[in-house]
């Protein structure tokens, strides 16, 4: 059976992403650390799961093991966090972190899903941050590491072509549990909703209806972007 593996799939943005790629008769394989919420999401969208922990030593292996025998149309990566400090208090460790969630298993899990992606001329969508377009104080982790994401997206887009397509998906503020610690104040959440030209917040489905069209055959054309949902924050004053 051909699969979409949504990899954080009960976070906003992967949650929503599995119930439009379902919405358009789509099969999906949901992934996450979190067995009883997924257990509930597939019995909702009739679809199967896997619980793991992504931050697992042998999760190249485990991940072969599990997919042996079914055909991947896509992955999406929808994991990751939100790491904000002042660079004078910031150390390694906390920059190891942050690539040891965002980006690290990527590679791993890129590494073991290759060549059934590249037999189903499959798709892989990955997650920056606006962060990396544009300053914002206290961001040098997560941009940094983001900016590693971005970099990965184009090389892989060039090393894969024309079998497998990469691209990269940079959203602003959406409402989320890593946003959560930002958005709990109404004031400072107002104020940031103030600060993108469309006046809000990002929802999981703004973004998710990207990740559905890159992981899909509607965008067999593009691969090697990064492209900003970010409700107009990183390109317009
Ligand atoms: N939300 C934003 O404002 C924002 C902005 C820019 C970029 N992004 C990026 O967008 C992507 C999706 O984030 P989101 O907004 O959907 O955030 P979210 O709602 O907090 O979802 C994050 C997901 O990652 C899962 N996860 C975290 N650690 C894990 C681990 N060790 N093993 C397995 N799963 C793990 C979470 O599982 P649990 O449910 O168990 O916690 C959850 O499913 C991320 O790459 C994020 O960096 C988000």
């Amino acid at each position: 059976m051909d699969k979409y593996l949504i990899f954080g799939a009960t976070g906003a943005i992967g949650s929503n992403l599995a119930e439009q790629l379902k919405k358009s008769n789509k099969n999906i394989h949901l992934i996450g650390r979190n067995r009883e919420k997924l257990e509930e999401m597939s019995s909702n969208l009739n679809c199967d799961y896997t619980a793991l922990n992504i931050l697992s030593e042998n999760i190249s292996e485990e991940l072969k093991e599990e997919f042996n025998n079914t055909n991947i149309s896509g992955i999406a990566y929808c994991i990751g966090s939100i790491d904000l400090k002042p660079l004078r208090i910031s150390k390694k460790e906390d920059f190891q972190r942050c690539l040891e969630i965002n980006f690290f298993p990527i590679i791993e899990a890129i590494r073991a899903l290759q060549d059934n992606l590249k037999r189903n001329k499959g798709s892989i969508v990955l997650f920056s941050t606006v962060a990396v377009q544009k300053g914002f104080v206290n961001h040098s982790i997560i941009a940094s590491v983001k900016g590693a994401i971005e970099g990965l997206t184009v090389s892989l887009a060039a090393e894969f072509a024309p079998n497998i397509k990469v691209n990269c998906i940079a959203p602003s503020l959406t409402n989320s549990k890593i946003a959560e610690p930002l958005l709990k104040n109404k004031i400072i959440a107002d104020g940031i909703a103030k600060a993108h030209p469309m006046k809000r917040i990002g929802e999981g489905k703004d973004i998710a209806s990207m990740a559905k069209f890159l992981l899909t055959e509607e965008s067999s054309w593009i691969t090697g972007q990064i492209i900003g949902v970010d409700g107009g924050r990183s390109r317009i004053a």
